[in-house]
């Protein structure tokens, strides 16, 4: 199988090509970029990949509120044409979107199923959906996999995540001051990349929720992340009006993972477990 790899140096790019058997064909930025419309569409058909992986995206939640143009160009136009493309040589289409597709109806409290409504509340949750919608209805064998809180290791300079944040902000200043009214479920890219390696290996196309088991707050992330580091950080709840962020972020983004838990060979872990795997990994897992 012929893999053609978007996004490889970010966080879950390094993760799938660790993973990914077969020939895997991972361009940088520079080799290709998906903004250059026509170059992807001559690649792919040259290339001539049996799946591409788009783990490419604009991820700039609160600058996206001030740059729409460039968001619903990186993450929406650009996947029109991808889609488009990959239906034309018959491949597999993989893309990667988000829980900020939802956040309007601020009452839900009960995981959401791919089935439920989505409804954005910022230009990337907008310009996220609007990707999304054009992957389904333009690329025939797809799999769209909405995940949240994603952190990994990235080879891409640069790419911080909010495990390396906390730990960083912790140990600079000793105490953290998180958001603690916004549900979610922080995820591995590693078990992502997981997920996505299994899914690619069938026929099961269409849309998945895919993250780790359970679910907290920001700021119960955070400290799941000292307690397990062993640092002593005091850790402060405010709410998302304190912290007052440009772009408004969904409330409650815990996702259900029946349906690609049906898929899989064993179910993703639990969050902390996963937590405590990565940390352990990075050298920051207090053992004592
Ligand atoms: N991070 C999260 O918390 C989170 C949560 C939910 C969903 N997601 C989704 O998960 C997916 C993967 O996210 P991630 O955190 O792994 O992203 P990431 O670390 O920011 O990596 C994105 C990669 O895409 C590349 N890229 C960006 N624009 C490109 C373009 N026009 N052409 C080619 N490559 C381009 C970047 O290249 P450079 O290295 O050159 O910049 C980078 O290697 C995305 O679809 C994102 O929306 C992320």
């Amino acid at each position: 199988m012929r893999t053609l790899l978007i996004g490889g140096r970010g966080q879950l790019g390094t993760a799938l090509r660790a993973r990914l058997a077969g020939e895997v064909i991972a361009p940088d930025r520079s080799q290709l970029d998906l903004t250059e419309t026509a170059g992807v569409a001559a690649q792919l058909d040259q290339l001539r990949p049996d799946v591409v992986i788009n783990a490419a995206a604009y991820n700039l939640v609160d600058r996206a509120e001030d740059e729409p143009e460039l968001a619903f160009l990186q993450n929406a136009l650009v996947v029109r044409h991808l889609a488009r493309a990959v239906d034309a040589i018959g491949g597999t289409l993989v893309h990667v979107s988000t829980d900020h597709v939802f956040g309007l109806d601020g009452a839900l409290r009960q995981p959401l199923r791919e089935t439920d409504l989505p409804g954005p509340v910022s230009v990337y949750g907008a310009s996220k959906l609007a990707g999304e919608g054009f992957v389904r209805s333009l690329c025939a064998r797809h799999f769209v996999l909405r995940t949240c809180g994603l952190y990994g290791v990235a080879e891409s300079p640069g790419k911080g995540n909010f495990v390396a944040t906390m730990l960083r902000l912790g140990r600079q200043q000793g105490e953290v001051r998180v958001v603690d009214d916004q549900h979610c479920t922080p995820t591995r890219a590693d078990d992502l990349a997981r997920a996505i390696v299994e899914l690619v290996s069938g026929v099961d196309y269409g849309l998945y929720h895919v993250t780790n088991a359970g679910a907290t707050t920001w700021c119960g992330f955070a400290r799941e992340i000292f307690r397990l580091a062993a640092l002593p950080v005091k850790v402060t709840p405010i709410t998302s009006a304190e912290f007052a962020a440009k772009a408004r972020r969904p409330a409650w983004s815990v996702l259900a993972g029946e349906r690609i838990a049906t898929r899989l060979s064993q179910p993703l872990p639990h969050w902390t477990t996963a937590l405590a795997e990565y940390l352990a990994a990075r050298g920051e897992l207090n053992r004592g």
